[in-house]
């Protein structure tokens, strides 16, 4: 008998529970009751144009093409922000190249916290290979250095680093880049890949956002 109210119980709950969802669904768009994760700001202004963007990708092409000459490449492109940069850069490649994928996170907001997590590693070996380690961006460089360290225990025949941006202004470590699209001066920037909070990625230029909402 006392198992039995329990059963009703819950199964009372269950009821008021799956109404709750329903009302919520049907009356009241569900993003209102969690919290908002976008907070949209306005662009202050365009850095770099589609036009830049597509002339310097032509010139690292080239160089690499170039430098590589006779040999076989392994891009690694470091997610997410590098995703639209490695996508322009491949096709523009003149050799025989393989692109393999690699998550690293440094950054909180607009912050480094100065370590490095990684989230997803490369999903074949580097043993004898030229690797170019393709960045969104190289900023106190601490990402990369780490990225370069940990690559080079893997026995690649050569490491080089090929960056979309660079802000050389905010280096912390000494670390070579091979090859620079373009310097930027010392602004956070967002959209050709680069975010703020996940956002922003999808722009195809990259912009300096307001700090007003
Ligand atoms: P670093 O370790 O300080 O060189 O930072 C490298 C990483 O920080 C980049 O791959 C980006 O993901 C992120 N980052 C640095 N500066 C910016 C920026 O201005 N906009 C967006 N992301 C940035």
């Amino acid at each position: 008998m006392i198992e039995c109210k329990w059963l009703q119980m819950i199964l009372c709950c269950l009821i008021v529970i799956d109404a709750f969802d329903r009302v919520q669904f049907v009356f009241i768009p569900k993003r209102k009751w969690l919290p908002m994760p976008y907070t949209e700001k306005k662009i202050d202004h365009t850095l770099v144009d589609r036009e830049t963007i597509n002339a310097f990708v032509k010139r690292l092409a080239e160089e690499i093409s170039r430098d590589f000459s006779g040999k076989e490449l392994y891009f690694i492109c470091v997610l997410k922000g590098s995703f639209m940069f490695m996508a322009d850069l491949v096709r523009e490649i003149d050799l025989p190249c393989e692109v393999d994928f690699m998550s690293v996170k440094s950054y909180e907001g607009e912050k480094s916290t100065g370590v490095v997590k990684i989230n997803k590693d490369l999903d074949r070996s580097i043993a004898g290979k030229h690797v170019l380690i393709v960045e969104d961006i190289v900023d106190t460089g601490l990402t990369l250095n780490h990225l370069k360290a940990l690559l080079s225990t893997r026995n690649p025949a050569s490491i080089s680093i090929v960056t979309a941006f660079d802000k050389p202004m905010r280096r912390r470590v000494d670390i070579h880049v091979d090859y620079v699209g373009m310097e930027i001066p010392n602004e956070f920037i967002v959209g050709y890949g680069l975010d703020l909070d996940g956002f922003y990625r999808n722009l195809p230029e990259v912009v300096v956002l307001s700090d007003k909402e």
